[in-house]
């Protein structure tokens, strides 16, 4: 594979008809990914640069496009002042390429390199990050897209990638050092105060009058859970976290996305041409910003409304087998306004409690699942589950705030939300859970290996929000 060519071809409008020609790359498509310090025009506009860490010298790093059914062979040569390692994210492949340090592979130290190899089943919206210290790799600019193309996907003319991600920023546009800090860890982690698209402020997204746009949405930032509503605009969402859905509008219009999350969206451009369309999130209710306005390039507003938006075919997962499946319960619990303290407090036991609780933080365990705080990525896993076998995960947030929990390797089916059966099949890698709520998802255990099941806020992560299942 050629990346040159690779990185012309991202994200703008001129490279779909760019990769719409027959371009047939051989049988493992090679790319290099080179992570280093570097810096971005965040920004722009006259604002000074800002010194990040960026695959290829890029934020985010190269979308990485590959087909249905190929190959593909990534080598990182690592160019980081310290050791790092690439997850794939939502990917099914074997565990010894997924990327967790001293669990799956030793981390690749500062001038080494490692080849990651993989076939790719399944299609969709995926992407890649660092799984060493993440929550300040990632922060430092380490992500990209990785998009698989469906064999036959649903017809529209342009495809277009929004990488979101969120910065927090000083006056000088430099990436605030406080990674990690005990008040973003046990609270809702490293909420920033810059928004960007592809690493670029956005003023304007142009689009053309009557166009179909797949618009692919990842939420790469560390913390901010992100609700997006299209003024004037009504999407159809045909994807989650990579995986076909029925095409249906979002629920109360707003597409919610929280970190790692993602959503594929068919938007037709057929709002009158005379104004921008602010695209808003309102996810914090007192923290709603404009992300972005959609500008008309002119021309005639379009008279022919588009048609009903295909569905894709599903990827081939194995399906649960919910007559058969093992349940178990997975229950999160800690940080600040913990409702195991509070409740022991309104028992008589709260001294005790907050003397425990106040321990837990000062070692940094400040999240737990199933009573356990993990700290790295090596230890007794939560669950040992036998392969090819379903189950069923009942999990529980006692917190009293969100979390988006993430398992790799296996994406499951969720099922429920506080017991009510959702509207239609969701296929999923990482299921947001509002602080209280139950959620019940389904997989079939495979392939063989040790996956991380963890909270994506990578503050949560790191202090202690982790487990690991074992597949045997
Ligand atoms: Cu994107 Cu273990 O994560
Ligand atoms: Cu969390």
């Amino acid at each position: 594979m050629d990346l040159s060519r690779r990185q012309i071809l991202q994200g703008s409008g001129a490279a779909l008809a760019a990769w719409a020609l027959p371009y047939r790359p051989a049988a493992a498509a090679e790319v290099t990914l080179t992570p280093r310090p570097s810096r971005a025009a965040l920004i722009g506009s006259g604002a000074p640069d800002t010194e990040v860490w960026a695959y290829n010298g890029k934020v985010p790093g190269p979308v990485l496009r590959f087909r249905q059914g190929e190959r593909a062979r990534i080598v990182v040569e690592n160019r980081l002042p310290e050791p790092t390692t690439v997850h794939w994210h939502g990917l099914r492949l074997p565990n010894a390429m997924d990327g967790v340090p001293n669990l799956t592979q030793k981390p690749i130290e500062p001038g080494g390199r490692f080849v990651y190899e993989f076939d790719l089943p399944d299609a969709g919206t995926f992407w890649y990050h660092p799984h060493m210290r993440s929550a300040e790799q990632v922060e430092r600019g380490l992500s990209g897209a990785f998009i698989v193309e469906e064999r036959e996907s649903t017809a529209v003319d342009r495809d277009v990638v929004w990488l979101l991600d969120d910065w927090r920023l000083t006056p000088e546009a430099a990436i605030a050092g406080d990674f990690g800090n005990p008040m973003d860890a046990s609270h809702a982690g490293r909420l920033g105060n810059t928004v960007t698209i592809n690493g670029r402020v956005p003023a304007e997204f142009r689009v053309r009058a009557g166009e179909r746009v797949r618009l692919r949405l990842i939420n790469a930032s560390n913390a901010r859970v992100m609700a997006l509503a299209f003024e004037g605009h009504a999407p159809t969402v045909v994807a989650v976290d990579g995986h076909p859905v029925e095409p249906h509008a979002p629920e109360d219009g707003r597409i919610v996305l929280g970190p790692a999350m993602r959503a594929d969206l068919v938007i037709d451009m057929t709002a009158a041409p005379d104004r921008p369309y602010p695209v808003v999130d309102s996810f914090y209710a007192r923290g709603a910003y404009k992300l972005v306005d959609l500008v008309y390039e002119g021309g005639a507003r379009s008279a022919q409304p588009r048609g009903a938006v295909a569905a894709m075919a599903g990827n081939p997962l194995p399906r649960p087998d919910l007559g058969r499946a093992a349940r178990h319960r997975i229950e999160l619990g800690g940080g600040m306004m913990d409702p195991q303290v509070m409740r022991a407090m309104r028992e008589g036991g709260g001294r005790e409690a907050v003397a425990r609780m106040r321990e837990r933080m000062r070692q940094g365990r400040i999240w737990t699942i199933n009573g356990v705080a993990v700290l790295g990525h090596l230890h007794e896993p939560l669950l040992t589950l036998e392969r090819g076998r379903s189950y069923v995960f009942e999990m529980r947030n006692d917190t009293a705030w969100h979390h988006p929990m993430h398992l790799h390797g296996m994406p499951f089916a969720v099922l429920s939300r506080n017991g009510a059966a959702l509207p239609r099949r969701v296929v999923q890698d990482t299921v947001l859970m509002n602080p209280g709520e139950r959620v019940e998802i389904a997989f079939v255990a495979e392939p063989v290996g040790d996956w991380m099941f963890h909270c994506h806020i990578l503050e949560h992560q790191e202090a202690g929000m982790m487990g690991t299942v074992r597949v045997v």
